[in-house]
């Protein structure tokens, strides 16, 4: 079966290259988490695999097409298939929580307003949202927003969906709460996740397989308890030498 994403040699970056020479494969239904300190390109490397930043160099394959060398009239229903939530959660301000979700819906199928309307009452029981649906995006909590922002993002069902520390900020409880909405898309519908996360709490409750980039690459990838064995010095700092 063709992985959902796969990289060969790719290399993101800016004026020069942050991370280089990335090989990576997410699994059909796993939740894989990257890991790395700030600033180790974690977000610009998570953009070029959405089709949003072209790579340095390299290939990003998505369902197996090499993304960036498609003409973009093949590019777009690919891209449909994946799902963004970003690092900001990018609501728009002067929209109702319903109407923000139900914006992809609106552009890109030509489903009947009856059933747009279900689909978002049921995505927003999903996310645990429901009966906000009416509020304005400055009426929820951090929290609340974030978990529109997945419900946005999963809108259109995706095959692959891409967090970008949906968690952080965000108390425990809260945080929790997040982490079962991406378990939810994992078990419940399917979905393969790229989840970008610092909190090992979150970590510990959502991932299948983690990959850790330092030092422009991937220093370690694997099972959370294989990386904890490992003797890599910016793994062994994330799992063992860590402030609380
Ligand atoms: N638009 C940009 N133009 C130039 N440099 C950028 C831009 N965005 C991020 N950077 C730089 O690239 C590096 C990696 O950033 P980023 O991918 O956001 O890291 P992370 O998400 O791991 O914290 C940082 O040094 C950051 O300052
Ligand atoms: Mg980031």
């Amino acid at each position: 079966m063709t992985a959902p994403l796969a990289t060969k040699g790719v290399s993101v970056g800016y004026d020069k290259p942050i991370l280089e020479n990335i090989d990576l494969e997410v699994k059909q239904g796993e939740i894989l988490t990257l890991l790395g300190g700030s600033g180790s390109g974690k977000s610009t490397f998570l953009r070029t695999l959405a089709g949003l930043t072209p790579p340095l160099a390299g290939e990003v394959f998505l369902f197996g097409e090499s993304l960036y060398e498609l003409p973009p009239e093949q590019r777009a229903p690919l891209l449909q298939r994946i799902g963004f939530a970003f690092q900001q959660d990018a609501l728009f301000t002067s929209m109702s929580i319903e109407d923000n979700i139900a914006l992809p819906l609106r552009e890109l199928t030509k489903l009947p307003e009856s059933i747009v309307c279900e689909m978002v009452r049921m995505r927003l029981a999903l996310v645990g949202l429901e009966g906000l649906g009416r509020r304005m995006p400055s009426q929820l909590s951090g929290g609340q927003r974030k978990r529109a922002a997945l419900a946005r993002a999963s809108i259109l069902d995706p095959e692959l969906i891409f967090a970008d520390e949906p968690t952080a900020g965000l108390d425990p409880v809260v945080a929790a709460g997040i982490d079962e909405t991406l378990v939810k898309f994992r078990d419940a519908l399917g979905m393969s996740v790229i989840v970008v996360s610092h909190e090992l709490e979150s970590i510990r409750a959502t991932t299948d397989r983690a990959v850790m980039f330092a030092k422009g690459g991937i220093v370690a990838a694997g099972t959370l308890d294989e990386l904890e064995q490992s003797h890599e010095q910016a793994v062994f700092e994330f799992f063992h030498a860590r402030s609380a």
